[in-house]
């Protein structure tokens, strides 16, 4: 099965409203394909409050978790769905540094340094471990396998 075979991976990637509403999704596309990622689902959604709050629940406690929470809810994201060997490390690699700004400086070849501002809006969202990745997959995409050890009939 090329979805599950040998040691590739699946993590989640999320453009945010402002890399939405700046018309990044085609740029952000072909360095996702250049880079060696399948783009293996993908889909268009409007979060309300409750299911970003659910989304990112992990930082509810952080001083700018209602931010955050507003400016996710404030237009539609594209989530996808990518696989690759070490799809997980790799992505955020390529999505650089949380703040855009320092990625403009330190990472000028990454995404956000393309696309961001600052630590909010910093136009992309990739899973931070391979167990996030699982949640996160599972959250948007019930249906996808995120080739977790458990679901590995063969290997067990
Ligand atoms: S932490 O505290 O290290 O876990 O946080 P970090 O990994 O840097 O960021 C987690 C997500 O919160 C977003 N974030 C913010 N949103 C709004 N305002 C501020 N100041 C802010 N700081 C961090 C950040 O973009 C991360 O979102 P994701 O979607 O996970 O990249």
């Amino acid at each position: 099965r090329s979805s599950s075979s040998g040691s590739t991976q699946k993590t989640l990637a999320m453009i945010k409203p402002d890399g939405m509403s700046g018309n990044y999704t085609n740029r952000i596309k072909n360095v996702i394909l250049e880079s060696g990622f399948r783009i293996v689902k993908e889909t268009i959604v409007q979060l309300d409050e409750d299911t970003a709050a659910s989304f990112y629940a992990e930082h509810s406690t952080k001083s700018f978790f209602s931010n955050l929470i507003k400016y996710i809810t404030s237009g539609p994201v594209l989530v996808m769905v990518l696989e690759k060997e070490n799809a997980v490390a790799d992505w955020r690699d390529l999505i650089g540094p949380t703040d855009a700004h320092k990625a403009k400086v330190t990472r000028p070849h990454s995404i956000r340094a393309m696309c961001g501002l600052d630590s909010e809006k910093n136009c992309i969202h990739g899973s931070d471990s391979t167990q996030s990745a699982q949640r996160e997959i599972s959250f948007f995409f019930k249906e996808v396998s995120t080739g977790a050890a458990v679901t590995e009939h063969d290997e067990l």
